[in-house]
């Protein structure tokens, strides 16, 4: 380890010390602390992710950094501060926003995702990537969620932080979060070795429904078996348990999960309307292939069955299409 990269994690241990405190004690965190306890984050929330509040301020930050002796220049280099173009003077990065420390697999902070209160953007200022904070080989609070993600042999992954911050007071404690970015080969192995199921629970909007196929597959190929828990339209899981409470999320989201086929089963409907022939050949071909690319032959018969009698189509004339569609593939 070198003495810059511990400068760094100091650097942000400090940060995150100071913006938690300011969020929970000072005059300056209320409205923060208003914003927070009207999303319903409790203090024991607030304490065990360490979330803080960065002031309306440019030189908060980084005059407590320089009180300390934290070299400007390596500061920068790790984006908590910013040097002025004109005359290198550093400046605070992060100003009026919830600050939510980000660790990597050790537990070394090395970054802030950072909030605005109410509306603006952009909605998050996160830190930039640099050698402590590679986005594509972190997941958010993987550090703490490890050990019972394997001693469950499951992970559960979300698109937010507030989705796993809320999720693990309704006592979810193998979740873990993407930073932002679609998730990496690299991320999908760093669940893979520790877990042999993944649940994904994203956010039920266009853009979380996208990220569920792609990312399933990602996970899938790295021989997790994966499944989907699913929210009605609109919801994320915070919304989701703000609304219905934990009881209701843990029975009729997380465990009441579905296989990856079944998720294509809706997923392939969207934007069809399946009273138009073209529509509805394209979505039986669609899930005939991916009913074919099943492992089991049990699991390939029960899909098929479902597809048959939705569509009133014999079991027979399906099998045969899908014999073509693994022949083609060969
Ligand atoms: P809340 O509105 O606070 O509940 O956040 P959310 O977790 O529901 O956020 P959303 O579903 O919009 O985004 C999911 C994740 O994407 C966030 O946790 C961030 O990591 C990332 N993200 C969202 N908005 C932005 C943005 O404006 N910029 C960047 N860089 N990342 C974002
Ligand atoms: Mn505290
Ligand atoms: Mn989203
Ligand atoms: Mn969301
Ligand atoms: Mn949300």
């Amino acid at each position: 380890l070198s003495d810059k990269m511990k400068h760094w994690y100091e650097g942000h241990k400090f940060a995150a010390k100071l913006y938690h405190h300011i969020l929970t004690v000072s005059d300056e965190g209320r409205e923060a602390r208003e914003y927070l306890r009207k999303r319903g984050f409790t203090k024991e929330m607030i304490d065990h992710f360490q979330i803080g509040y960065a002031p309306n301020s440019w030189d908060f930050l980084s005059q407590f950094l320089k009180k300390r002796s934290f070299k400007m220049d390596e500061m920068a280099e790790c984006g908590l501060v910013g040097l002025r173009e004109s005359d290198g003077q550093p400046y605070d990065r992060f100003r009026d926003r919830i600050m939510f420390p980000i660790w990597d697999r050790r537990g070394n902070m090395i970054a802030f995702g950072g909030r605005v209160l109410n509306e603006g953007h952009p909605k998050y200022l996160n830190s930039p990537e640099s050698e402590v904070f590679n986005k594509s080989e972190n997941l958010y609070f993987f550090h703490q969620a490890r050990p019972s993600i394997r001693k469950k042999n499951e992970a559960v992954l979300f698109e937010g932080y507030v989705d796993v911050i809320s999720s693990w007071r309704a006592g979810i404690d193998n979740g873990i979060g993407g930073l932002g970015t679609a998730l990496t080969e690299n991320q999908a192995k760093m669940i893979r070795r520790n877990a042999d199921k993944v649940i994904l629970c994203y956010d039920s909007d266009e853009a979380g429904m996208n990220a569920t196929y792609k990312n399933a597959r990602i996970l899938q190929n790295t021989g997790a078996e994966v499944v989907i828990a699913s929210l009605p339209e609109g919801y994320d899981p915070d919304d989701y348990i703000q609304k219905h409470g934990p009881k209701r999320f843990l029975q009729d989201v997380i465990s009441n999960y579905m296989t990856f086929t079944a998720f294509k089963f809706r997923y392939y409907r969207r934007g069809k309307n399946l009273q138009y022939e073209g529509d509805r050949l394209n979505y039986i071909e669609q899930m005939v292939n991916a009913v074919s690319q099943l492992p089991r032959a049990v699991e390939r018969d029960y899909y098929l069955r479902q597809l048959a009698d939705e569509f009133s189509l014999s079991l027979e004339a399906l099998k045969q299409e899908q014999t073509e569609v693994i022949k083609s593939q060969q």
